[in-house]
């Protein structure tokens, strides 16, 4: 038999007849209390709560199971943990296995979010974190500590879009210490363009709230595991009571239905948008990983195999508050919102003092307003429009 493609994959990852009963979705099994028909079954269950035994909801049900079942086919590894949200599976990974004492690396481009808890959380349980750029390679290996428990990625960087040489990366930590937890933020790849386990990173993380769900209406995270880090890693957010009620679990299981097709035209519109703002006379840059000349191209095209629909670019001039609603206030098809990855355009926009408060330890490069633009489903002329005439209230 051939080994499946990833198209196919996402249409039939999770639906075992044991999830689906006959339908062509996975069952909602909607459920705390799971009743034992007998105390020899009650015994089986609980011996066997670990490993997809119906025991008790916050455990999980059906709906649960083929969910993780179809993320671990998708992204390979040993299990999947699942989360009321994106920021809750980057956390609790973590927690899983510092200690007081512990240190992380953590990348400087990374979520905001992600860099308030190293700050806020992990500073008060005695854990210290530094930050090393995107470009670090294997120069990674000086910035290790006795202490290193974590190396914490992101690819591409939140907002700023740089994509690390993360074999470059994996290999010089694993030849200082190949006892560190290394962990990935792999939202912007879904979980599928960047086989994260497959480059011997431990944990692969999303937000599944974005190109998962993919239509803006519920949020979740996944954290698919090795063998190695598997175990404590489920037994660690079971006892952090780390759970999505069954109707969400579900509502991701069908955006997986969708994800392949929708990634392909997130990509293809946003490629070309990308290309267009490229050559438009404000834009002085332009961050998309599939973009020659956007920081770390290459290694996108080398790791990668694909990209979606989100990226930034950088205005030659720097906005004046009053210039920067006249942009952002009367978009016809862009909406302004946080949260990216679903069917809708989105656009926000920074100055570069807000970007340079969120990259420790670097130099933010330019000195422009920072635009970043999340490419939705609809038709690409249209779009282009809305931009061309968001570009004419400016000049
Ligand atoms: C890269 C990245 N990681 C994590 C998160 C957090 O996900 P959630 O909003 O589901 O908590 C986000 C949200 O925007 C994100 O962009």
């Amino acid at each position: 038999m051939t080994s499946k493609k990833i198209e196919t994959a996402l249409i039939s990852a999770g639906r075992d007849k044991k999830f689906t009963q006959g339908s062509v979705n996975t069952v909602i099994q909607r459920a705390s209390s799971l009743v034992f028909e007998s105390v020899a079954e009650k015994k089986f269950a609980t011996a066997n709560r670990a490993n997809g035994e119906l025991f008790y909801g916050r455990r999980g049900t059906l709906t649960h199971f083929s969910l993780q079942e179809a993320m671990v086919e998708l992204e390979g590894g040993a299990g999947c943990a699942l989360y009321p949200c994106g920021a809750a599976a980057v956390s609790n990974a973590i927690l899983a296995f510092i200690e007081t004492g512990d240190h992380v690396l953590m990348a400087s481009s990374s979520y905001e979010p992600t860099q308030d808890f190293c700050s806020k959380v992990l500073t008060r349980l005695g854990v210290s974190t530094t930050y090393y750029p995107a470009s670090i390679g294997a120069d990674i290996a000086r910035m290790m500590q006795p202490n290193t428990r974590i190396v914490f990625l992101e690819s591409p960087g939140s907002i700023t879009m740089e994509v690390p040489d993360i074999p470059a990366i994996v290999k010089a930590v694993r030849a200082v210490s190949p006892e560190v937890i290394i962990m990935i933020d792999n939202t912007w790849a879904a979980g599928i363009l960047f086989k994260a386990l497959e480059f011997d990173i431990d944990i692969s993380i999303q937000a599944g709230t974005k190109y998962i769900v993919g239509h803006s209406d519920a949020m979740i995270g996944t954290a698919v595991s090795n063998a190695r880090c598997w175990e404590q890693l489920r037994e660690q957010s079971y006892l952090m009571g780390q759970m999505v009620d069954a109707d969400t679990a579900y509502v991701a299981s069908r955006g997986l239905r969708t994800m392949g097709i929708r990634l392909k035209q997130h990509a293809e519109s946003s490629l070309r948008i990308a290309q267009w703002l490229e050559t438009h006379p404000d834009v002085a840059r332009v961050n998309h990983p599939a973009l020659p000349g956007s920081q770390g191209h290459e290694f996108w095209k080398r790791d990668f195999t694909g990209s979606c629909g989100l990226f930034s670019f950088i205005l030659k001039k720097r906005l004046t508050d009053a210039q920067l609603a006249d942009y952002l206030d009367h978009f016809e098809h862009f909406s302004m919102a946080y949260s990216w990855g679903g069917f809708e355009s989105l656009v926000l926009a920074n100055q570069p003092e807000e970007i340079q408060a969120i990259r420790p330890g670097e130099q933010v490069d330019f000195t422009g307003t920072l635009v970043r633009v999340h490419i939705g489903l609809e038709n690409c002329d249209d779009l282009i429009d809305d931009l061309n005439a968001a570009f004419a209230r400016i000049v």
